[in-house]
């Protein structure tokens, strides 16, 4: 069994805040366990919470159809949210579920090693980024410790506002450079052996 796997099953009992009354299903997240590319949105809705799987419902079609754009699948890359459980009547997740949840992501953090982070809406930025408006940072990008951060607008704001479509498109269209910038990186840090010589 992977770490991830085990991971998973420790999540699947977690009772730590009040939406683990709530569930049907936890959604941990699924992907590529080496992915690159880690997606993190805000919490499941109705259909994920249905399916235990992350983004499957109106808001996951438009993401697969972003993806597509940059010639990837969902299983090129790992896709996880801020929460793993569904908040009552899709409500907004309470910073005290936020904080319970967070030790999850931070694991999956931990085991996937991703080289971006695309932070999908505005609680998803917050954890990575606090204080930067989703207006304004949305396109852009900043190393952290390592990780390569991008923010987009979620994919749901589009479904409400029709204009946000061709921004978020757009955003997305800025992924691949930064998925050669970072692999750049990687092939300038000197392998362990010539760091031994010294
Ligand atoms: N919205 C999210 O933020 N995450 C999902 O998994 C589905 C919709």
């Amino acid at each position: 069994m992977s770490a991830l796997s085990e991971l998973y099953t420790e999540i699947d009992r977690c009772e730590d805040c009040e939406l683990s009354r709530h569930r049907s299903r936890v959604v941990p997240g699924e992907g590529s366990e080496d992915a690159d590319l880690l997606f993190i949105g805000e919490a499941p809705g109705w259909y994920e919470d249905q399916q235990g799987r992350p983004f499957v419902g109106p808001a996951g079609h438009f993401l697969d159809e972003l993806l597509l754009s940059i010639g990837l699948s969902r299983e090129d890359v790992y896709i996880a949210n801020v929460v793993k459980c569904r908040p009552p009547s899709n409500r907004d997740p309470l910073p005290s579920e936020m904080r319970a949840c967070r030790k999850w992501l931070d694991r999956q953090i931990e085991l996937i090693r991703p080289k971006v982070i695309v932070t999908l809406g505005r609680y998803s930025l917050a954890q990575f980024l606090p204080g930067d408006a989703i207006g304004k940072v949305h396109g852009k990008a900043r190393t952290k410790e390592g990780i390569i951060y991008f923010a987009m607008y979620h994919p749901a704001a589009a479904l409400h506002q029709q204009s946000l479509r061709q921004v978020i498109a757009e955003d997305m269209l800025k992924i691949p450079p930064l998925l050669a910038q970072a692999a750049e990186v990687v092939a300038e840090e000197p392998k362990p052996e010539q760091l031994s010589m010294f």
